[in-house]
């Protein structure tokens, strides 16, 4: 099968890292189309998947301005509109992973007459959107998309109560190569010495630093916690929120937990660092539509502390693979994390459970193929 894979971004977010998982089968008949370059471009490269970067014009990506801004400027979309349509003509199908790739697939489907799939990453409320945004958003999807695929049954839930159709939205869970999460002892050591962490009991935070991911309640309950626990804070600020990078800072700072607080920026080396912490934390204050750094954590066999809302809570089961605590609650953070602490065994008999269960549910080949299934079936019924 022959897809034009359309992206927004340039950047490594959660669902540019999907989507390569998604795109690596249709390799060698296929094209992702980004709108921006960046690391997203050549990581795909890397991974020997075609891909061209259609636009050179800057659109912004703002995450809940994006829907608006790209309609509000279709007249300087115009252009990128028209390179999609010219190569969707060669694709049996154009599959959109991102909102303003929606946009402009939409037009670009009507166009070329080739159906459109839209990979819904987010949680479409009034807690990550705009209500404008969010007609749109709906409007679009159940006038143009044939074929809807849900990243969590939260995000399936959201999008139904929002108005979505119900006959068009199928959820898939994304998908993991197990074998990445196996990591050696001798890494762990090594990483611990860099590190310079070897006797601590180390939090590991792994997200893009942004208000909604709440690293701030880590901090907040780290101020909680016994003095030799330390918090590694893996991820950069990827779009644009500086402000809340330096907030973070001045926090560490005024808590006095400049020794327990390293901020490592964006790391590729997600499940070596994972493997080395004792502990994960997920502390995003608005649901989370999916959460990819749970199930990378539980994969490498680690406790998981996660706030309790949206797709998590079909990631973790509380006290039996992960714990959830209430979102933006740094004290319920802190007693779970102190009880982590003094006990060890039943942290790692949770652990242990996790790395099971993730398994079975999140391999990538099993995933793969209900995509394949889905698309498939599309394909069949619009001949
Ligand atoms: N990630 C990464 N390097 C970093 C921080 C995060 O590669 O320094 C990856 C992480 O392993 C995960 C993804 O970025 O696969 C984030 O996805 P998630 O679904 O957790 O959140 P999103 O940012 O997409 O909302
Ligand atoms: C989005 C969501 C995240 C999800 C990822 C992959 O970035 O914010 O929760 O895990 O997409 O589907």
């Amino acid at each position: 099968m022959k897809i034009l894979f359309l992206d927004q971004s340039g950047k490594l977010g959660g669902a540019e890292l999907c989507l390569i998982d998604i795109a690596k089968p249709y390799a060698h008949s296929s094209l992702v189309g980004l709108f921006a370059d960046g690391d997203f471009r050549i990581s795909l490269q890397e991974h020997k998947i075609p891909v061209e970067i259609l636009s050179n014009q800057a659109i912004k990506v703002n995450k809940d301005s994006g829907l608006l801004a790209a309609l509000g400027s279709l007249g300087q979309l115009i252009p990128l509109i028209n390179q999609v349509m010219q190569r969707a003509r060669k694709y049996d199908l154009i599959y959109a992973n991102t909102q303003k790739a929606l946009v402009v697939g939409a037009i670009a489907s009507l166009l070329s007459r080739r159906p459109l799939v839209y990979h819904l990453h987010d949680i479409l409320s009034v807690e990550h959107f705009s209500t404008t945004n969010l007609r749109v958003a709906i409007t679009l999807i159940n006038q143009f998309a044939s074929l809807v695929i849900a990243n969590s049954q939260a995000s399936k839930q959201a999008f139904l109560e929002a108005g979505g159709k119900s006959d068009i939205v199928e959820v898939v869970y994304n998908g993991f190569e197990l074998k990445n999460y196996r990591i050696s002892a001798e890494s762990v050591i090594r990483i611990k010495q860099e590190l310079d962490l070897q006797d601590k009991f180390i939090i590991g935070h792994f997200s893009r630093l942004s208000p909604w991911k709440g690293q701030h309640i880590l901090i907040n309950a780290l101020a909680q916690s016994p003095e030799n626990i330390t918090a590694i804070l893996v991820g950069d600020a990827l779009f644009g929120e500086q402000y809340y990078v330096k907030d973070l800072y001045q926090k560490v700072t005024s808590l006095g937990l400049e020794d327990r607080v390293k901020f490592l920026g964006f790391r590729a080396d997600i499940p070596q660092l994972m493997t080395t912490c004792d502990l994960v934390t997920h502390t995003s204050t608005a649901p989370e539509p999916f959460g990819r750094v749970i199930v990378e954590a539980m994969l490498c066999g680690k406790p998981v502390v996660a706030a309790k809302a949206g797709g998590v809570m079909e990631l973790v089961e509380h006290e039996i693979n992960g714990f959830l605590v209430t979102p933006g609650n740094p004290q319920e953070l802190a007693e779970v994390i102190n009880s982590c602490v003094h006990k060890p065994h039943k942290t790692a008999i949770i652990g242990q459970n996790a790395r099971v269960s993730a398994s079975l549910r999140f391999d990538v080949t099993t995933i793969n193929q209900e995509i394949s299934k889905l698309l498939h079936l599309l394909a069949n019924n619009v001949q």
